[in-house]
C-alpha cells in the first residue's frame, strides 16, 4: 500500500526496494498489460488520443455481436492490429523480463495482451488471459486455425476485410481474442491463480487495472501477503495494493531492476 501522506520516494529508492523484494525470490508472478508493449509501438487501449479505444469503440469491434453485425469490419481491425504486432519487435521491457527468468527464478507471465512479444523476447511461461491475435478460430464450429508467415498488407486500421472461411465447416474465422462479455480461457485463468498462490513476489506492469477479473490478481496476491511491485508511469487502480510503485516506463524500470539484481 502506497501511503499518499508520505513523500513519494525517488525512482532510485523504489528500484532498490523492488530489487530487495525480488532478490532471492524463487517464484515470481507477473501481470502485464498493454503498457509493456507501448514501447514496441503497439497502441494501448485507454491512453487518451493514442489509445485504441480513443479512436475506435470497443462495443463496435470487440464483441460477438459486433462480429455478427459486420464480420469484415471486425476482422479487418484485428488484422490491422496483428500487422502492427508482426511489424514490431519486443522492447527492453519484454527482454528484461525474459532475462529475469534466465537468472533462475520461475517467472510466470500472465498477460492481458494478445500480442506475442513476450514469447518473442524469450519468456518461456506466458499465459494469455485475453487470448491471442495469432490463434484464429471458426466462429461457428470453434476449430482452431493458423496464419501463414506473411504480414497482412493493410496499412490502415478499420478497413473492412472479409474473414477467411473455416476449412472444416465453411463458417467465418474470428480472432482468437476474448471479447467483452466472453469467458476467459479456463486454462489461462487456472495458471494465473496458481501462480498467485505460489509466488513470493508479484510484479504488475503496464496495466490500468480496470478490466476484471485480470485486474483483481494483484489485490489477490496482496491479500495473501505477497508484496506487489507496480511498474507504470502513472497512478492506477493497483496503487492501493502495491508495496512499491516504480513510476517509470517498463523499458526503463525492468532493465534498471535487472542491473540492481546483478
Ligand atoms: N510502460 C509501462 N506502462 C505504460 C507504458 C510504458 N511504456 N505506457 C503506458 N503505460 C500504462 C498506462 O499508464 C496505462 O496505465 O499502461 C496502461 C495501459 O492501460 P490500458 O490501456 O487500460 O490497457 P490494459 O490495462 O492492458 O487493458 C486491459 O482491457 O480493453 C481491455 O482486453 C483489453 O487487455 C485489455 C484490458
Amino acid at each position: 500500500m502506497i501511503d499518499p501522506c508520505q513523500p513519494v520516494p525517488s525512482l532510485g529508492d523504489s528500484l532498490d526496494a523492488a530489487a530487495a523484494l525480488l532478490r532471492g525470490a524463487g517464484r515470481i508472478a507477473v501481470l502485464s498489460g498493454a503498457g509493456i508493449s507501448a514501447e514496441s509501438g503497439i497502441p494501448t487501449f485507454r491512453d487518451a488520443l493514442t489509445g485504441l479505444w480513443a479512436r475506435f469503440d470497443a462495443g463496435d469491434l470487440a464483441t460477438p455481436e459486433a462480429f455478427e453485425r459486420d464480420p469484415a469490419l471486425v476482422w479487418g481491425w484485428y488484422e490491422w492490429r496483428r500487422m502492427k504486432v508482426l511489424q514490431s519487435q519486443p522492447n527492453p521491457g519484454h527482454l528484461a523480463l525474459a532475462r529475469l527468468a534466465a537468472r533462475g527464478p520461475q517467472v510466470t507471465v500472465i498477460t492481458q495482451n494478445v500480442d506475442d512479444l513476450h514469447e518473442r523476447a524469450g519468456s518461456r511461461e506466458v499465459h494469455h488471459l485475453h487470448g491471442s491475435l495469432h490463434a484464429p478460430r471458426c466462429f461457428e464450429c470453434g476449430r482452431s486455425h493458423g496464419f501463414g508467415p506473411q504480414i497482412p498488407d493493410e496499412p490502415e486500421g478499420g478497413r473492412r476485410l472479409a474473414p477467411p472461411a473455416c476449412d472444416h465447416c465453411g463458417g467465418p474465422l474470428r480472432p482468437g481474442v476474448v471479447w467483452f462479455g466472453e469467458m476467459l480461457p479456463e486454462d489461462a485463468w487456472r495458471a494465473a491463480t496458481e501462480a498467485i498462490a505460489h509466488c513470493e513476489v508479484m510484479i504488475t506492469i503496464g496495466t490500468s487495472g480496470l478490466v476484471f477479473p485480470a485486474a483483481g490478481l494483484p489485490g489477490l496476491a496482496a491479500g495473501r501477503g505477497k508484496p506487489v511491485i507496480q511498474i507504470n508511469p502513472t497512478a492506477t487502480e493497483h496503487d492501493d495494493c502495491a508495496r512499491v510503485a516504480l513510476r517509470a516506463r517498463a523499458g526503463e524500470a525492468l532493465p534498471a531492476l535487472l542491473e540492481r539484481l546483478g
